[in-house]
C-alpha cells in the first residue's frame, strides 16, 4: 500500500452543503490504491495549478476503434498507481433508466478492475468508468459485454458517431411526442458500426428531446438535434383553463402576454389560440399544463450543425427538417442521416464537423446533395448581401 498522502486543499472541499466528491474520492480510496493515488495527484495540481496528466493516449478494446480514453500520469514515480488512468465510455441506456442489478453488475466489475471511480455520466451521456489499467480494458469489455442480463456495450469516441442520448421521454413526460428512448435505442442498434469504428472526417453527435424545451440541450450539442413538435391545433381544455383563472393565475399576464407570436386571446373565459402563428415554443402548454396540451399530428423537428467554438465558432444547430414523422422503424430517418453523413464524408476537411462543413460550402451545396428543397424556416432572415451565386443552368448561356 503505497502511504496515504496528505490532501489539505482537497480536504477544503468537504466542508459546505453541496455533495462533496472530495469525500466521495476518499471512500474509494479507503480499499483502492489508484483512487488513492488519482487524490494525491489532484492535490498536486490544486498545488501547482496545473494539469499532471500526459498528452493523449490510445488504447482500446479489439475490434473497435474508439470507446476508451488512454491517459498517463506525468509524475508516475510519485503516483505509481495512476500511471495508466484510463476512461472506459459505457453506452448508457436510453433516458439513463437502470434498475439495480444492472447498476451492481457494472459496479462489480468495476470494483475488480479499476478505480472505483465513475462519472454517471459524461456530457454525451455514457456511463464513464475513470480510471483503470491497459491489460484490464479487455477484460472489462468482455465481462459487461457478457452479462446475462442487462449486457452493455462501449460507447463511442473519436471521429465517429458518438453515444446519442435522449431525454426521460414518454417514459415519464406527459410533452414527449414521440419516443425518443425508442429512437434513442434503435438508432445507436441501427448505427453501431459508425459508432464503434471511426470512418468519418471528425465526430457526430445525435441528441433526441421529446418536446421544444430539449431537456438534453440537442441544438447546443448535437451535430443532429431532434425536437418533438406537433402541427395541428394546441389541445385547450377550456374547463381547465377557467380553473386556473379562478385559482388566482393571471392568464393574460403570464400566458398571453408573453407568447412570442401574440396568437394568443383570454376573454375571461374563453382562450383561443390561432394556431396558424403559433410557433410552438411550449411557454402556454408548459405554464398551464393541465389545461393546454401539444396536437395530436406529432413528430420531430431536425436541426443540424450544433457544435461548440473550435474552429470556425459556436453553433446552435438550424432548421434542415421542420416536420419530420418519427414512427417505428424510423426508416425516413435513417435516410435522411445517411444522406448527410455521406456528403460529409465525401467532402470534409479532416476535423471539420458537419457545421462547419455547410458553412464552407453553402447550403446550397448540401441541399442539392440530400434532395431537399430551400424553405423559409431553414432561415431567421434572408441575406443581407447580393453576392449569389446561380447554378450553371439557371444562367443564360448564348
Ligand atoms: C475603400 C473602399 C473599398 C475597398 C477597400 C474595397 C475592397 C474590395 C475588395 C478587397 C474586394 C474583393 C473581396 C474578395 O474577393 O474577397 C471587393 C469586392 C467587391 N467590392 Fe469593394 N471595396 C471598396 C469599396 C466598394 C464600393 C464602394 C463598392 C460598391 C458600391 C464595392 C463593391 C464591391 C463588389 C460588388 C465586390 C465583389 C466583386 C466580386 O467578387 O464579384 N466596393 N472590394
Ligand atoms: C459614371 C460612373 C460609372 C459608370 C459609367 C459605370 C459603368 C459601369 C459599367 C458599364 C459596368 C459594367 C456593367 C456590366 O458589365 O453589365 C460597371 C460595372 C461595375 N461598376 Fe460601374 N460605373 C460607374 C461608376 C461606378 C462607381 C462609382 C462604382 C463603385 C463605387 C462602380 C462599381 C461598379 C462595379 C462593382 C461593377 C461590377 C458589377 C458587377 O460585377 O456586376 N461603378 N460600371
Ligand atoms: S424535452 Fe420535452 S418531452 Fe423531453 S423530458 Fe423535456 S419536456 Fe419532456
Ligand atoms: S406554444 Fe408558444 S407560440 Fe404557440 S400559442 Fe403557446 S405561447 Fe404562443
Amino acid at each position: 500500500m503505497t502511504e496515504a498522502k496528505k490532501t489539505p486543499l482537497l480536504d477544503d472541499l468537504e466542508k459546505g452543503p453541496w455533495p462533496s466528491f472530495v469525500t466521495e474520492m476518499k471512500k474509494a480510496a479507503a480499499n483502492n490504491l489508484s483512487a488513492q493515488d488519482l487524490l494525491g495527484q489532484l492535490e498536486l495540481s490544486y498545488e501547482d495549478k496545473k494539469a499532471h496528466w500526459k498528452h493523449g493516449g490510445l488504447v482500446g478494446v479489439m475490434g473497435y476503434g474508439g470507446g476508451v480514453i488512454g491517459r498517463y500520469s506525468d509524475v508516475p514515480e510519485q503516483f505509481p498507481n495512476v500511471e495508466h488512468f484510463h476512461t472506459v465510455r459505457i453506452n448508457q441506456p436510453s433516458g439513463w433508466y437502470y434498475n439495480t442489478k444492472a447498476l451492481r453488475q457494472v459496479c462489480d466489475v468495476w470494483e475488480k478492475y479499476g478505480s472505483g471511480l465513475t462519472n454517471l455520466h459524461g456530457s454525451t451521456g455514457d456511463l464513464v468508468l475513470l480510471g483503470t489499467k491497459t491489460e484490464h480494458i479487455q477484460t472489462i469489455f468482455d465481462e459487461v459485454s457478457s452479462f446475462e442480463e442487462h449486457p452493455m456495450d462501449l460507447g463511442g469516441s473519436g471521429s465517429n458517431l458518438r453515444t446519442p442520448s435522449c431525454c426521460a421521454g414518454p417514459a415519464r413526460c406527459e410533452f414527449a411526442l414521440f419516443d425518443t428512448t425508442d429512437l434513442c435505442h434503435e438508432l445507436t442498434n441501427e448505427f453501431q458500426d459508425y459508432l464503434h469504428r471511426p470512418m468519418w472526417p471528425y465526430k457526430s453527435k445525435i441528441k433526441i428531446s421529446g418536446c421544444p424545451n430539449d431537456c438534453v440541450a440537442s441544438i447546443a450539442r448535437s451535430d443532429f438535434s431532434f425536437q418533438g413538435t406537433w402541427r395541428d391545433d394546441i389541445k385547450i381544455d377550456q374547463e381547465a383553463v377557467r380553473a386556473y383563472a379562478e385559482g388566482g393565475f393571471d392568464i393574460q399576464g403570464l400566458v398571453i402576454d408573453k407568447c412570442p407570436t401574440k396568437c394568443m386571446s383570454f376573454d375571461g373565459s374563453e382562450l383561443k389560440i390561432d394556431n396558424a402563428n403559433c410557433t410552438r415554443c411550449m411557454h402556454c402548454i408548459n405554464k398551464m399544463c393541465k389545461a393546454l396540451r401539444p396536437g395530436d399530428d406529432r413528430g420531430a423537428t431536425i436541426l443540424i450543425g450544433g457544435k461548440a467554438p473550435i474552429l470556425q465558432g459556436a453553433m446552435m444547430g438550424w432548421v434542415i427538417v421542420p416536420f419530420m414523422k418519427i414512427e417505428p422503424p424510423y426508416e425516413e430517418v435513417k435516410e435522411f442521416l445517411e444522406k448527410c453523413w455521406e456528403w460529409w464524408d465525401e467532402n470534409g476537411k479532416t476535423r471539420e464537423r458537419i457545421g462547419e462543413l455547410i458553412l464552407r460550402l453553402g447550403m446550397r451545396n448540401f441541399l442539392r446533395a440530400i434532395e431537399r428543397e430551400p424553405i423559409p424556416q431553414m432561415v431567421v432572415a434572408p441575406r443581407a448581401n447580393p453576392f449569389f451565386f446561380w447554378w450553371p443552368e439557371e444562367t443564360v448561356q448564348d
